[in-house]
This record gives structure tokens, C-alpha cells and sequence, in this order.
């Protein structure tokens, strides 16, 4: 792993909270790590605690989740799998 690591911005809708993420780890973590309580219980995609819906932004996934075609078109995302590749906006219900 490099160690210049690139970093995003992800912004949190509708607390309106922002932290920063890096490639080198989940928006979760990155979350957690920030001090954001967001809902997550079992962290390797399989509850869906964590999901949320990409307003904007880039990301990729380190495995990729089970998401219907339908579910992925509303942009649902499972933040504990997903890795920010650009400043990406989220809303969280
Ligand atoms: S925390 Fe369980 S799916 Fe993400």
C-alpha cells in the first residue's frame, strides 16, 4: 500500500454531516472513525443495517454486494463494502 493516500470528502444527508474518507478504507470505518453513529451491524455486506442511498459521487466496491438492478438504478449503496472514489454525497433514512 502507498503511502500517499487519497482522500475524499462524504457528505451526509439529512444530519448534514461531513467526514473524510480515504481509498484505504470503507465509508463505514471512515464513519466510525469520524465519531458518525451510522447503523451497521454486521460490516461484511450480509444485514443491510448499512445501507444507504448515493446522491452523488463515485464508489467502488471491495466485494460486490447483492443489489437487485432496481436497487443499484436508486443508488443504494452498502457503505460497510464501499470504498469512496471520489467526494461522494449520501442519503441515509
Ligand atoms: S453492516 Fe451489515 S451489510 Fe453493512
Amino acid at each position: 500500500m502507498s503511502e500517499t493516500e487519497t482522500k475524499h470528502q462524504i457528505h451526509l444527508l439529512p444530519h448534514d454531516l461531513v467526514f473524510i474518507a480515504s481509498e484505504q478504507e470503507t465509508i463505514l470505518e471512515a464513519a466510525l472513525n469520524a465519531g458518525v453513529a451510522f447503523p451497521n451491524r454486521c460490516q461484511v455486506g450480509a444485514c443491510a443495517m448499512c445501507m444507504c442511498q448515493k446522491v452523488s459521487g463515485e464508489i467502488s466496491y471491495q466485494l460486490e454486494p447483492m443489489l437487485t438492478e432496481k436497487e443499484q438504478a436508486q443508488g443504494w449503496v452498502f457503505t460497510c463494502q464501499a470504498v469512496a472514489q471520489s467526494d461522494v454525497v449520501l442519503q441515509l433514512d
